[in-house]
């Protein structure tokens, strides 16, 4: 080893000692008689102190020529410091130097390698590995390999085998777009990078592994926000010879155990709501349950009573902001324009206010007497000081934009705390998704997923209605996991792909491996996936993903310290296969 300790570890206790450190120049102070030196690597800083008179001349001149971030080798004593530092944990002592090397010397980074940097997105992520230098970064990585650590040991204590699946494999439909990878000894022909090891983990179950998990990476090809990105890592897992209850019950513990061990807290059980409930109450199948405001629908005090909006509308529904009368008109108007943007698409918001005496004020008074509006604040459960929020419009287009205002009142009052961690699971999602666009049925969780039993004699009757053994993890109005119990049935599986709109030629090309499969004894299954990456920054308290994985992708999918992706030559595209005469972009 180059060194004795590192720039964490030394303590009062080690006063006196001979030690070696290394790492990197944090700043050099040079006060004239004293010159100090703060020395960082991974573990912390340590105080190095170049005394006029008490070292040699010449070790100070050397220490007055190093720059931000050069790397040195520091020999010396541990002594006390006269002025102790309690932020710092080194902050009892420092180090008197009898020897100086340089192990290599740095170009002025392109900015501050400090927690509050002066350097923008776009420097940061070509120079991540001096982004990574940074404690706020670093301790996110650090966060991440101690939720790996906690994942990996309970599943290992519950018999959880981690088996890796492959990586070049073939399209598998979970509605992304397939990253694709061409095949030389193949001309003409490609893999496609997993979107997740779903159809792998279903035969592993086959061949009887019982419990399996894998922190896996997987690829879409689709549009990136703050919690998404194309290639991410799952903690994906199945089980075979259970039940839903089971698997809930299994990864609730995983869950919980995360939070004691990483958090210091244990959330306690997860309450349970149905996709129903969560679209009626919240307008989403990931509500978040950090504070209340649910969803009133008004149809029957709000309809017939002349005011066309309302009477026109299939739904209104509204939230109650409690205690915001106060609102100014201007807030007032804030909220009608966030509303009426693009992204939420309400077409105008309705408000009233409820006065001290109980009276209500909407900005429709002249539509409803005050005997209605008396019923409103009864259906909201209303008080004095209280601001009832309302939309109308088509149902779901409707409960969408009044989410996007539930969320934004909560972000307004402070409502939304982010070291509050509201888990829950969603269970009971529809089987399937109408796509009005193209007038067909498509899987809402992957054609894998089992319906009810008790709903699937409405598969041939109303497919829209039938309910699936599917259920979501959701912490704080993000989706963190999410799985199924499976199909293991070849005939079932067959009909589910038929309702998907496959031909069974169709079926047969792409799924023929699994149907198979499932002809050789299958047994009932079922599993989940976590989105690792959010769940690391859920753990950490923020909102994007991205400063919890090493080396990210930014917002165009582009990883700007590589350059990548780009182009190939036409010498290994014509190895490949691939015809050099399209053009990019054609
Ligand atoms: P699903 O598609 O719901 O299920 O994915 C599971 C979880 O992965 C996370 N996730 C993402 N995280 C970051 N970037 C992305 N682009 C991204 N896409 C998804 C989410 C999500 O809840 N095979 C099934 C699981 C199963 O049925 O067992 C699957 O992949 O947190």
């Amino acid at each position: 080893m180059l060194r004795t300790h590192t720039n964490g570890e030394l303590r009062q206790e080690h006063v006196g000692q001979p030690v070696t450190l290394c790492g990197w120049v944090q700043r050099t102070r040079d006060k004239g008689a004293v010159l100090y030196l703060d020395l960082r690597d991974r573990y912390g800083i340590t105080q190095v102190v170049f005394e006029q008179g008490v070292e040699a001349e010449q070790l100070r001149e050397q220490a007055r020529e190093l720059g931000r971030e050069f790397v040195v080798s520091i020999s010396g004593t541990v002594a006390e410091r006269y002025s102790k530092n309690p932020n710092l944990p080194t902050g009892d002592i420092e180090i008197r130097p009898t020897a100086l090397t340089v192990l290599n010397a740095a170009k002025l980074p392109p900015f501050l390698i400090e927690d509050d940097t002066d350097g923008g997105d776009e420097a940061r992520m070509k120079y991540r590995y001096l982004d990574l230098r940074r404690n706020p970064v670093r301790r996110n990585l650090e966060l991440r390999h101690r939720l790996a650590q906690s994942v990996r040991r309970y599943l290992d204590g519950q018999g959880f085998l981690e088996v890796e699946t492959p990586v070049l494999i073939k399209s598998t439909p979970e509605g992304a777009r397939d990253f694709v990878v061409p095949s030389r000894m193949n001309p003409g022909q490609f893999y496609a990078l997993p979107q997740s090891p779903q159809t792998f983990k279903q035969l592993l179950m086959v061949s009887g592994f019982d419990r399996y998990f894998q922190i896996v990476k997987c690829f879409r090809d689709e549009d990136l926000r703050a919690d998404r990105q194309p290639e991410f890592t799952q903690i994906d897992c199945e089980m075979a010879f259970v039940e839903q209850e089971d698997i809930l019950n299994t990864f609730e513990g995983l869950t919980r155990q995360l939070f004691v061990e990483v958090k210091g807290f244990d959330p306690g059980e997860f309450p349970r709501m149905t996709y129903a409930d969560a679209m009626r109450l919240y307008g989403s199948d990931k509500p978040d349950t950090r504070f209340a405001m649910q969803f009133v629908e008004l149809n029957d005090v709000a309809k017939g009573q002349g005011f066309p909006v309302f009477d026109n509308a299939e739904l209104v529904v509204g939230i109650n902001a409690s205690t915001c009368a106060s609102f100014t008109r201007k807030q007032l108007d804030e909220l009608t324009d966030f509303v009426k943007r693009p992204q939420v698409g309400a077409t105008g918001l309705v408000y009233a206010r409820v006065e001290p005496d109980g009276t209500v004020k909407s900005s429709v008074d002249k539509f409803y007497s005050q005997e209605v509006l008396q019923q409103w604040k009864a259906a909201f459960g209303a008080q004095s000081g209280d601001l009832l929020l309302i939309l109308a419009g088509p149902a779901d287009k409707t409960r969408k934009a009044l989410n996007e205002l539930r969320l934004e009142m909560g972000q307004r009052l402070g409502l939304r705390n982010k070291e509050d961690f509201n888990p829950l699971w969603v269970v009971d999602f529809p089987l399937l998704e109408f796509n009005e666009e193209d007038g067909r049925h498509y899987a809402m969780h992957h054609p894998f997923t089992s319906p009810k039993p008790e709903d699937i004699p409405l598969l041939d009757t109303n497919p829209g209605q039938v309910r699936a053994n599917a259920y979501d993890l959701v912490i704080n109005g993000v989706e963190i996991g999410g799985g199924s119990i499976r199909i293991h049935d070849r005939a079932v599986q067959a009909r589910m792909f038929e309702l998907l709109g496959f031909s069974p030629e169709e079926a047969e090309a792409q799924f023929g491996f699994l149907l198979n499969a499932f002809e050789y004894g299958a047994p009932p299954h079922g599993g989940i996936a976590f989105g690792f990456d959010r769940l690391c920054s859920m753990f950490g308290g923020a909102d994007s993903i991205r400063d919890f994985i090493a080396f990210p992708k930014n917002n165009s999918g582009r990883d700007v310290m590589i350059d990548s992706p780009s182009e190939i030559s036409p010498a290994q595209l014509k190895e490949l296969s691939i015809d050099t005469k399209v053009e990019a972009g054609k």
